[in-house]
């Protein structure tokens, strides 16, 4: 059920839960001091129970009531790229209202969303909010009201529809507590080129000990329910009859005409993720069109493999994909 910003509120004030958007993907909301509304959250998502909720905030102000100290290199990046898809792990105050979000953890990751109605939401309530991905454990992240009432429809109080999210991938995560590193343990749009325009001289790592430092990692993530497999050369499209193949818009355009009769009465279905010369468009519709192979109600999926590049964004885009991946 679609329900305003102002009704949000409401639900909110209330401890229950709402999907909001996000610039990244929708998220399932809840007062993140309210160990009830937490509760919620676990609940309809299906969630491990040790697998801690990111946290929202409206402003760099209000983040550091809940924080210990934020660190010089976490301050630059959140002054440069607030509001925005970056999140950071932060040592929360002792004795901190967050820690049922945390799921006991005493490290909270946090961010500041940039979209007008969250922000607004945010700050109606004055307190931060828990939302993960409003999806099912394990299912994939929705973009749009559609993909988060289709999957949660019959669980929540309500939706807030903010059109589809602009990028379309998860935020950002990345620990800036230290003086000379700082380490990305989720890749997203921002990664270490634009990091490193912010901060020159200062390390970047990534990937390192993603699984250990976020809980989330080690789950099976972003996949739809179809399975999908790796397939490395186009020809080899052919030998899978009755199924769908993901491909990028250029291999589609490389196929032959002569090959088209050959996929139709195979039953064949292409589904094209978009072209390789506009990532930020492939990432904004990438979950949508992966998650839209459940409706062909096929019984296996491919995915032509497509080289994303180097960018951040490129990398991002390979990070997800692995995981679709049932290898
Ligand atoms: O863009 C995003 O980050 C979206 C929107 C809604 O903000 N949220 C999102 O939440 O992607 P979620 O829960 O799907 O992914 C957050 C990841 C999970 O892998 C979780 O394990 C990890 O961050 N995480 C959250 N809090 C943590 C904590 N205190 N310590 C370690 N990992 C944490
Ligand atoms: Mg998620």
């Amino acid at each position: 059920m679609l329900i305003t910003e102002e009704e949000a509120v409401k639900i909110l004030m209330l401890g229950d839960t709402v999907a909001v958007p996000t610039e990244t993907v929708y998220g399932l909301a809840a007062l993140a001091t309210n160990p009830e509304a937490i509760a919620k959250i676990f609940e309809v998502k299906n969630r491990p129970a040790d697998n801690p909720l990111i946290c929202h905030f409206h402003s760099i102000e209000q983040l550091a009531r809940f924080v210990k100290a934020i660190s010089a290199n976490t301050l630059l990046l959140l002054n440069h790229f607030s509001p925005g898809p970056l999140s950071y792990m932060l040592d929360l105050r002792d004795d901190s209202p967050l820690l049922f979000a945390t799921a006991g953890s005493r490290q909270v990751i946090a961010r500041i969303p940039d979209h007008p109605f969250f922000l607004s939401i945010l700050r109606k309530i004055d307190a931060p909010l828990a939302a993960p991905s409003a999806n099912t454990s394990g299912s994939i992240s929705p973009t749009t009201a559609d993909m988060v009432e289709e999957d949660l429809g019959g669980k929540i109080a309500g939706i807030v529809d903010g059109g589809a999210c602009t990028v379309g991938l998860e935020s950002t995560i990345i620990d800036a507590r230290r003086m000379e590193v700082v380490i990305i343990l989720r890749p997203g749009t921002i990664g270490e080129t634009e990091i490193q325009s912010v901060l020159p001289g200062i390390s970047v790592r990534s990937g390192e000990n993603e699984t250990k430092a976020i809980p989330g990692a080690k789950y099976r993530h972003y996949a739809p329910a179809t399975p999908v497999t790796a397939l490395k050369n186009m020809a080899d499209i052919i030998n899978h009859p009755g199924s769908a193949v993901f491909l990028t818009l250029e291999d589609m355009q490389s196929i032959t005409r002569s090959t088209y009769p050959v996929l139709t009465s195979k039953n064949i279905q292409l589904l094209s993720i978009g072209s390789l010369h506009d990532l930020p468009a492939m990432a904004r519709n990438f979950y949508r069109i992966i998650a839209s192979v459940d409706t062909l109600k096929v019984e296996q999926a491919f995915f032509l493999l497509p080289s994303f590049g180097n960018t951040s964004l490129g990398k991002a885009l390979q990070n997800r994909l692995d995981r679709i991946l049932s290898l």
